[in-house]
């Protein structure tokens, strides 16, 4: 679903970000992005959702390299992510409601059904009574959890979010969380991240972590052999 190969990134003549980073996720998988601030977690992202390629190794996405792609055929691809940006990135003239029916409008679904997905995501995420509203007059959880709507309204084949709990409570945070999770039981591919590490410790997914562009995958936390039945 997603290779990477000795992939490295620099922003224009700057330094590189990302350096040699190999990688194989599976369709399906869920894994973490974890590191400092600065380490390149956007970074990675952008690369993924395609806003930016490679400046060398080879990224495969679905099966395709994406240094070999045309322009005309990103968005076909891109129509199979949900993206949830660091800065959300809402359309400013729209309400809530029609953010997040955009996905969905884009891929021709009835308006009687989009009334109902729409609603009922919105009302899943605790904004039942903001649907209506435009996002400057929202907070900033308020934004976010409308971002991850708007991400997750399709049912994308792979999910990519950049801190998508970074501005909401833990209780929140949990539920959406559980929301990534039911995505991914059936059949998502997903990448999350953040610094979060209650949450990463809670849920038992393994992580890739960046350090100063440079990637290490960690198993996921594991109880201890004695505690499991049968060991004694
Ligand atoms: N648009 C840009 N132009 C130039 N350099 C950039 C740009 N965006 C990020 N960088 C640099 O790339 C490096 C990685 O930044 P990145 O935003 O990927 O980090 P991050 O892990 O997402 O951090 P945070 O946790 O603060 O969001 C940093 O050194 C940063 O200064
Ligand atoms: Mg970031």
């Amino acid at each position: 679903m997603i290779v990477l190969q000795n992939v490295g990134y620099r922003y224009h003549s700057g330094p590189e970000v990302l350096h040699d980073l190999s990688l194989e996720l599976a369709e399906g998988s869920f894994h973490f992005l974890t590191g400092a601030s600065g380490a390149g977690k956007s970074s990675l992202l952008r690369l993924l959702y395609l806003a930016q390629r490679p400046t060398r190794g080879k990224l495969y996405l679905f099966g395709r390299e994406v240094g070999g792609l045309k322009r005309h055929q990103l968005p076909d691809l891109r129509q199979r992510m949900g993206v949830v940006f660091q800065e959300h990135r809402l359309l400013p003239h729209l309400t809530a409601y029609e953010n997040v029916a955009l996905p969905l409008r884009i891929a021709g679904i009835k308006p009687k059904q989009i009334k109902k997905h729409v609603t009922e995501i919105l009302e899943w995420v605790g904004l039942a009574n903001e649907m209506h509203a435009l996002p400057i007059t929202l907070s900033g959880g308020e934004q976010q959890r409308v971002a991850i709507a708007r991400a997750v309204i399709n049912q994308p084949d792979m999910l990519l979010a950049d801190e998508p709990t970074g501005n909401v409570d833990d209780e929140l945070a949990e539920r959406l969380l559980y929301l990534f999770e039911q995505l991914n039981r059936q059949g998502t591919t997903i990448v999350i991240a953040t610094h979060a590490e209650h949450m990463i410790n809670r849920f038992a997914y393994p992580r890739l972590h960046l350090r100063h562009g440079n990637l290490r995958v960690m198993p996921p936390l594991q109880l201890p052999e004695t505690l499991r039945r049968g060991t004694l």
